[in-house]
């Protein structure tokens, strides 16, 4: 086998060459049998092993929001990972992690000061949850203990986002998850909100649930909420009009910490660096990933207002204030990474792109209304959840069939139950959301 990975992905792969890679959140006899292998990509293309141009419809996995092939990141890479591989970020630093969090802050909501840098999404969760229940013991309020989610909320695969989180395929399996912890009850309502135009119109009285939490368990008892301000794993759950602010206010009667996991809303997707802005509530951390190194290496945040970093900054200087941090906490390629993202990002405006498009996605996206198969659209910014009425006795199946002829048809679309997503790379141009649009109209017409 050659170590030239370039001359190694164009070899072909035979069954068995595939056999000892369990491969995640997959169905891997069915991959096996029948792969789907990428091996290039340029822009808003992918091309696969037999050298099919596949436009690509989702950003990767909601990911690569300044397009693929972006040589200023490889070349900062490839520069960093030759001046210094690796340094240990516990007890000592290196330039580019403090250089990259001045940066990401810039971002983010006045008055969210500090960022600690993790590896992907499920750590970054996991690392604001450790934060909030720590917060609340150094400020004298430990039996805050509770954390609570909601259903249908995605916080990745960690003990604590899968206790938090509301995917019930992502729980069944596990049988222990954390104690203490509730649900709020997700928004999504076909009858009330199918084929909304903007933020639907109904369900903003469901943030009133946290205060039914609260009736039950008091207050004192209860940590956090953490919540997507767009739940994106699901199948696109929009928030109802004013929905986050009476999250948020309830939040604030009740001193307990609101967390947005901004994994895939974050870094433009909804047309403002944060959906913290888009919507105009501010949490007190935000959680994020994937668009933070544009997908290129593995690398998450957790953004934190000024009071919770200040709550830890007290007692003997020589005390660590944290005891969390992983080995690849800002790692100096990731911050590579980063660093020359971020500077795409700004350079090409694309942290606002997503509203210059959104309505011309949106009118796009909604002309997929009429198809027998579609039982809603909803959109914002450069996102859509496309939802068909299942086949029945066989969940899933249609929006996979649709996914697969999709891919057969050159693109890349990303499905959850019997919902399409779409997340394009936000550099995308209004002829690409044409081609989009056009190839799943002609499919859903098939399945
Ligand atoms: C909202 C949200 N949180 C957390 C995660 C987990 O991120 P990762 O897969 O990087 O662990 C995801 C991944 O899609 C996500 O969408």
């Amino acid at each position: 086998m050659s170590v030239n990975p370039i001359a190694a992905a164009h070899l072909p792969l035979s069954r068995e060459d595939m056999e000892a890679l369990w491969m995640p959140f997959t169905a891997n006899r069915q991959f096996k049998n029948n792969p789907r292998l990428l091996t290039k990509s340029r822009g808003m293309h992918y091309w696969t092993q037999e050298g099919r141009e596949i436009l690509d419809g989702v950003a990767g996995l909601w990911c690569v929001n300044a397009g693929h092939g972006r040589t200023e990141i490889s070349q900062a890479v490839a520069e960093q990972i030759a001046e210094m591989d690796y340094a240990p970020p516990f007890q000592m630093g290196h330039p580019l992690a403090f250089r990259l969090a001045n940066e990401l802050i810039k971002l983010a909501p006045a008055g969210m000061t500090h960022a600690f840098f993790v590896n992907s999404g499920s750590e970054a969760v996991d690392t604001a949850l450790k934060i909030a229940l720590a917060y609340q013991r150094i400020r004298g309020e430990g039996t805050r203990t509770r954390l609570i989610g909601r259903e249908r909320g995605y916080h990745g695969v960690g003990f604590g986002g899968i206790s938090v989180g509301g995917m019930v395929n992502n729980r069944k399996a596990f049988g222990v998850q954390l104690p203490g912890v509730d649900h709020l009850p997700h928004t999504f309502n076909l009858s009330e909100n199918a084929f909304s135009r903007g933020l639907p119109k109904w369900g903003a009285h469901l943030a009133d649930e946290l205060d039914r939490l609260v009736a039950l368990h008091d207050a004192s008892n209860i940590a956090a909420v953490i919540v997507e301000p767009i739940a994106g794993s699901t199948g696109v759950v929009l928030p109802p009009v004013g929905y986050l602010q009476r999250l948020r206010e309830a939040c604030d009667r009740h001193g307990i910490l609101l967390i947005f996991d901004e994994v895939i809303t974050g870094f433009g997707r909804t047309g403002s660096p944060f959906a913290a802005q888009e919507f105009g509530v501010v949490p007190d951390m935000i959680v994020c990933a994937k668009g933070l190194t544009n997908g290129a290496l593995p690398m998450g945040a957790v953004i934190v207002k000024q009071g919770i970093y200040d709550a830890f900054m007290h007692g003997p200087e020589a005390a660590i204030e944290l005891f969390h941090g992983y080995t690849y906490s800002a790692h100096p390629v990731a911050c590579a990474a980063g660093l020359a993202t971020l500077d795409i990002y700004a350079r090409e405006g694309l942290l606002t792109r997503a509203k210059e498009l959104a309505s011309y996605w949106e009118d796009a996206a909604q002309q997929l209304a009429d198809l027998p198969a579609v039982i809603d659209v909803r959109t914002y910014g450069l996102i859509a959840g496309i939802e068909l009425a299942p086949l029945a006795g066989k969940p899933g199946a249609r929006a996979f069939a649709a996914f697969t002829e999709c891919f057969a048809r050159g693109q890349l679309v990303r499905t959850t139950g019997d919902i399409i997503a779409l997340s394009p790379p936000l550099i995308i141009e209004k002829s690409h959301i044409d081609q989009l649009f056009g190839t799943l109209r002609e499919v859903l017409k098939t399945v």
